[in-house]
């Protein structure tokens, strides 16, 4: 896989309509355009809502934008349903087959999902094989409680979420560790924190899976802290979440992975 730093925003009940979506992708696409360099670094990717797939890849497309359309950015999905199935009777699911007529990549197991749709370890090796299947690109969230950090078990449950790759065949496969404490809070482990973690999570993986894989890392990454976490050796590139609806500060996040 490519040595190039991952920057990743993560949209995810966002934005209300479809007007905010394409004032983002001429914002966006008109401040990337400007110095392209980047595109030598980083591979940049959106995760839109499932609705917003098709209007993102229309959004950012020449024929939308003229010059400024066609940048090298990746879509990605917030999820894929975890029935062993590409299409049939399931009212409100999304099939990885279905997705990757737009992404490449989906994210699979993000704390908001494993939280408010209960998605078990079972749930969440299922839809590791119906992404691979489909061909979609695996981005594997992991991350521990505020509690479990407070009692200092975090290498721990990483393990234990991490084990469920065990045995499991992914072609295309990312770690984005994100506490769960630090999304949305305006909270960060220190640098060093997040740097030996990661190293863990490194070897972890690829004990496991016999290979290196791109190791994320997410949690209230803002245009302020990109510098400083793109300097920590272990990561290789960040999950964004509310610094990405902005166009400017998800442009300087990538700026500072370049
Ligand atoms: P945040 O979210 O950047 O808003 O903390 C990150 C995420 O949940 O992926």
């Amino acid at each position: 896989m490519s040595q190039k730093k991952w920057v990743i925003g993560n949209w995810k009940m966002n934005p209300a309509s479809v007007d905010t979506v394409f004032e983002f992708c001429h914002a966006f696409a008109n401040q990337l355009s400007a110095d392209t360099a980047w595109q030598e670094r980083v591979m940049v990717g959106i995760a839109p809502s499932f609705v917003h797939l098709g209007l993102v890849d229309y959004g950012l497309s020449q024929e939308s934008l003229g010059d400024d359309g066609d940048l090298p950015i990746m879509l990605v999905s917030q999820d894929v349903a975890g029935f062993d199935k590409a299409t049939g009777a399931f009212t409100g699911d999304v099939s990885a087959e279905q997705i990757t007529d737009l992404a490449e990549w989906t994210l699979i197991g993000h704390s908001e999902r494993r939280q408010y749709h209960h998605e078990t370890n079972e749930l969440l090796t299922q839809k590791i094989i119906n992404a691979n299947r489909a061909n979609l690109g695996v981005i594997l969230c992991i991350g521990e409680t505020k509690t479990e950090y407070q009692g200092g078990q975090t290498l721990g449950v990483l393990d234990t979420q991490l084990s469920i790759l065990q045995g499991l065949t992914v072609e295309n496969l990312i770690i984005a560790y994100e506490p769960v404490w630090a999304i949305g809070t305006g909270l960060t482990p220190t640098l060093d924190e997040i740097d030996s973690t990661h190293a863990h999570i490194k070897q972890t993986v690829e004990r496991i899976f016999g290979k290196p894989v791109p190791i994320l890392y997410g949690g209230s990454v803002n245009a302020a802290n990109a510098d400083d976490i793109a300097g920590c050796v272990n990561v290789d590139g960040v999950l964004v979440g509310g610094a990405s609806l902005q166009a400017e500060s998800f442009v300087s996040i990538i700026k500072a992975f370049a």
